[in-house]
């Protein structure tokens, strides 16, 4: 299959095809300045709408290929390219990531003092399969592995929506944080539990 046939295959386009809002259009114009050639900007621009994507409630939590074509254009490459460099960097979302974004380090120093029992705890309690990572079926919660993040001296340690680190951890602060986390997704989602079935995070985190 050929790479822009991966790319729909990947992920289908939504009905309201993706444009950039006007103030991420101009947000684009200034970052295009700091590069030599409109191509050079290609990482900022697919962050950028990145984030837009993930504000956004009404679209897939993911790079479409209608996000991929709308970068592609702002950038002057072909949409392959684009795909090609959002699936090569971990930080951009080509599968569909939960409302949380849990990366858990397992790299050496983390292992070393538990991170890779940090990572199936974690899993456990979301009940994602650890061999994989992946979402709750709620769709609330994405766990998966991280190379290291640089944190080694706070190990074992995880991040949060790629912003928060979260250090020293062992599995019983993995569970305040799970809970805590959980009530902040029920209180965004107005009191009630997210949308569809919370079983899954609601009784791992009671175990
Ligand atoms: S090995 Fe985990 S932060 Fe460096």
């Amino acid at each position: 299959m050929s790479t822009a046939g991966h790319l729909e295959a990947e992920a289908s386009t939504p009905a309201n095809p993706f444009a950039f809002t006007a103030e991420n259009e101009q947000k684009i114009a200034e970052i295009r300045t700091r590069y030599p050639s409109h191509q050079s900007a290609v990482l900022p621009v697919l962050w950028v709408a990145q984030q837009q994507v993930l504000a956004d409630p009404s679209r897939p939590r993911q790079l479409t290929p209608d996000v991929i074509r709308a970068v592609a254009a702002a950038c002057g490459l072909k949409p392959a390219y684009v795909w090609g460099v959002a699936t090569f960097y971990t930080m951009y979302h080509t599968k569909p990531v939960g409302e949380r974004l849990i990366e858990v380090c397992t790299s050496v120093a983390c292992a070393l003092v538990g991170g890779e029992e940090l990572y199936e705890h974690v899993c456990h309690r979301l009940e994602v399969d650890p061999a994989t990572g992946g979402t709750t079926a709620d769709g609330t919660f994405t766990v998966r592995r991280a190379e290291c993040l640089g944190a080694c001296g706070y190990a074992p340690m995880l991040q949060l929506d790629e912003g928060p680190f979260f250090e020293h951890l062992t599995p019983e602060k993995a569970d305040e944080l799970l809970a805590e986390w959980k009530r902040e997704l029920a209180a965004r989602a107005g009191g009630k539990p997210a949308t569809g079935s919370s079983g899954s995070v609601k009784e791992g985190l009671s175990r």
